[in-house]
């Protein structure tokens, strides 16, 4: 596996081999063995949005396995002031062992790996998260000892996460359902993979419908990052769109509930039901630190 652009380019089994990974490193981790299986290399992080746990994760992750990373924003890079991708990606070939880049148009992390020598490692996009549902997968594995057979949910806007999470659970053998408005659905390339998966994908409107019977419920927030403008326009859309009391019982008793984070209680979940849930949300964001190891031995190694 060269990049990690998105999660329909990888077979199962470089996504299992990612996950039985990340649980080795964690477990080494936590036995205090240290692993510098990236000793002297460098990751650059591109960030042309925000976060907390994606820049903690990755910067930290590196460290552990002995080398190094450098925060990037586009705020201060050439490329903010409209330096071509191209160039950009070659340039900082030259420099670096490995690209992490967060920004919006998926084009672009594709336009790095297309110009670049180095492998590009997709930290979020409008299109996509495959890092966070990597995380996610090892969580649901730790928690229910498998994943295949398992049902996975999904209720609110057909964003990076819905996209990530339908391409992760299909490819893991999961059933997979999502409920969202339908001026919200999945992006429709998401939507036309589904059909390779006869039997296994649903897409409503009605969340009770997509919650029946699941073993893992994900929500994410109804705005994401660029889309502060039609905050009350999505407030709208998504009213019905909660996970609460109400639609849990629809699930399988000792349903999990995930999500990624940044959390809105009261719009996209309840607080009763994210505090109770707050142990599997909370392994959940320690995951990524471990997925993302398993990640950057992957392609850098
Ligand atoms: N879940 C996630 O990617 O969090 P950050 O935006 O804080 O990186
Ligand atoms: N859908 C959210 C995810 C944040 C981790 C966003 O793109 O803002």
């Amino acid at each position: 596996m060269k990049h990690l652009l998105k999660l329909m380019d990888c077979t199962p089994e470089e996504i299992l081999g990612i996950l039985d990974l990340a649980d080795r490193l964690k477990a080494e981790r936590k036995a205090g063995v240290a692993h510098p299986l990236l000793a002297g290399k460098t990751l650059g992080m591109i960030f042309e949005k925000s976060s907390t746990r994606t820049r903690v994760s990755f910067e930290t992750g590196m460290y552990q396995l002995g080398g190094h990373a450098l925060f990037l924003s586009s705020r201060d890079l050439q490329i903010g002031r409209g330096e071509p991708v191209q160039d950009t990606a070659r340039v900082l070939s030259r420099y670096l062992d490995g690209i992490m880049i967060r920004t919006f148009a998926q084009e672009e992390v594709e336009n790095l790996a297309r110009y670049g020598s180095i492998p590009i490692v997709n930290g979020l996009t409008d299109f996509c998260h495959p890092c966070q549902v990597l995380a996610d997968l090892m969580t649901i594995r730790e928690h229910k000892g498998k994943l295949a057979g398992l049902n996975m949910c999904y209720i609110g806007d057909g964003n990076n996460m819905a996209n990530s999470l339908i391409v992760g659970g299909l490819k893991m053998g999961m059933h997979v359902s999502v409920a969202c408005p339908k001026a919200y659905r999945p992006d429709p390339k998401v939507m036309a993979f589904t059909e390779e998966y006869p039997g296994m994908f649903l897409c409503t409107e009605l969340p009770m419908e997509a919650a029946k019977d699941a073993d893992v419920i994900f929500t994410d927030v109804w705005a994401s990052m660029g889309q502060e403008a039609e905050k009350a326009e999505r407030e709208r859309a998504f009213a019905g769109y909660q996970v609460n009391a109400a639609l849990l019982a629809a699930a399988h008793p000792g349903c999990m509930v995930q999500h990624c984070l940044p959390a809105h209680r009261g719009e996209e979940i309840t607080e009763d039901v994210f505090e109770a849930h707050a142990a599997e949300i909370f392994d959940e964001a320690e995951n990524r630190l471990h997925a993302q190891k398993a990640v950057l031995v992957t392609v850098m190694k």
